[in-house]
């Protein structure tokens, strides 16, 4: 008997450099997508429903194409929600079988979730024949897990999967999302690495989490915000703004708040840093977005303030600061590539001696997302190798909501000679 036809379809991970919290009140964020993969694949079953499968979890899901069942509480949730989802759109899945397996970190604030959810989409939309724009894919796949898994994360994740480019940072605002790719190897840049180091401390996204708390307390304050001064959202308010209303706010409400809106400026500074290949200016501003990230949003933890405070201790590390949806996670740094050998044996020494713990460290240079990877399931064209070299970036709009529309920086990276599919974060040997 011959095996069926099995294609495969991945989406990586992704880290964000900068832009906590601000991507469910209309902000600013700045992540890029990592070398770790989720693979989704694909292959027609023996009958007529829908079976899926993963390598890192025993269960097993077996569905009827009309089932409607909720979530069952188990890693299927992710996939099951994608198809409830594009069935919700009227698009028809023919039957399948889709197998997960991937080796994004879990709980590690590295998006292994939406790094299923969008392998998952990219499967299940080329297996319909179907194609959606960029940025619906990532909405798409942020809707699987706000309504059927249940998480209420905002859209950075899902959309910087979906989108990213090899090489580049994605600059995203998330009220219209719009994009700009920007460079990682402009001046000072091109001399630096992003070093990323897991805590080990797990953390979580559901509903009920910490997470959840965070968003209710900011959208306490951006409701108020409203009402009082007509901002759209957070992501218009200005700090004036939110101290004249403080008297009102619940002091929580008013603290997340202030990370917000600084965050927002924090993000802008970072992108002009980046362009201007400034490794100091990013690496300053990273390490100011990790102390309002501690004290204002009050998302860190012990293990992770000492990773960040061992880090800034080292020669040529430029910044660092926990990434991610906060309470645990991975600490994102920006180090000069010939420290990192002695940056990474500094800091694994240092935390296995406090904490005893092993930090797993990832060298990760900024990969494509899954549209990059398969075009087919886009309306719209991937950037080519010329746009990402020639193109001029106008400003990054905040009115017409066009949804998934990317603009290209200037002095664009070389993105050329790699197999990026099969490329895999660079495990420190140290
Ligand atoms: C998680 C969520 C994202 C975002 C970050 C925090 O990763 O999934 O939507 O809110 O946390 O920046």
């Amino acid at each position: 008997m011959s095996s069926p036809r099995v294609i495969d379809f991945t989406a990586p991970g992704r880290v964000n450099l900068i832009g906590e919290h601000t991507d469910y009140s209309g902000g600013l964020v700045l992540p890029m997508a990592i070398p770790f993969h989720t693979t989704a694949s694909l292959s027609e079953p023996a009958d007529d429903h829908y079976h899926f499968t993963c390598g890192m979890f025993p269960t097993k899901r077996t569905i009827a194409r009309d089932d409607r069942s909720t979530r069952v509480g188990d890693w299927s949730d992710y996939s099951v929600g994608v198809l409830r989802e594009l069935q919700v759109l009227g698009i028809e899945v023919p039957p399948f079988h889709l197998h997960i397996e991937g080796n994004v970190p879990l709980g590690a604030g590295l998006s292994s979730s939406a790094s299923v959810e969008v392998a998952t989409a990219a499967a299940l939309l080329h297996h319909a024949g179907a194609k959606l724009p960029v940025g619906e894919i990532a909405l798409l796949a942020q809707r699987a897990e706000n309504r059927y898994v249940g998480s209420p994360c905002g859209i950075m994740d899902q959309f910087v999967i979906t989108a990213a480019r090899a090489g580049h940072a994605l600059l995203l605002n998330t009220r219209d999302l719009e994009y700009k790719l920007l460079p990682m190897n402009t001046g000072a840049l091109a001399a630096c690495s992003i070093v990323v180091v897991n805590s080990g401390v797990k953390h979580t996204v559901t509903a009920g989490s910490a997470y959840a708390e965070r968003r209710k307390e900011v959208e306490e304050g951006q409701t108020l915000l409203r009402e009082r001064f007509g901002v759209r959202d957070l992501g218009d308010a200005e700090m004036e703004q939110l101290d004249s209303v403080r008297a009102e706010l619940s002091p929580e409400s008013y603290k997340r708040c202030s990370h917000i809106i600084t965050e927002n400026a924090r993000v802008k500074r970072a992108a002009a840093a980046m362009l201007a290949g400034d490794a100091a200016a990013l690496g300053q501003v990273l390490q100011e977005g990790h102390v309002s990230y501690r004290d204002l949003f009050e998302a860190s933890c012990e293990e992770v303030d000492f990773l960040v405070e061992v880090a800034g201790q080292q020669p040529g590390c430029f910044g660092a600061r926990l990434t991610g949806g906060g309470f645990g996670g991975c600490v994102v740094n920006l180090v000069a590539k010939d420290a990192v050998e002695d940056f990474v044996a500094a800091v694994k020494a240092a935390y296995k001696q406090h904490w005893q713990i092993d930090a797993e460290v990832y060298l990760c240079e900024a990969s494509d997302g899954a549209v990059a990877e398969h075009p087919e399931i886009a309306t719209e064209e991937a950037p080519d190798e010329r746009d990402l070299h020639a193109a001029t970036a106008p400003p990054l709009e905040r009115s017409a909501r066009r949804v998934g529309h990317r603009f290209t920086a200037p002095h664009a990276a070389s993105v050329a000679g790699t197999d990026r599919r099969h490329d895999r974060p660079h495990r420190a040997a140290v």
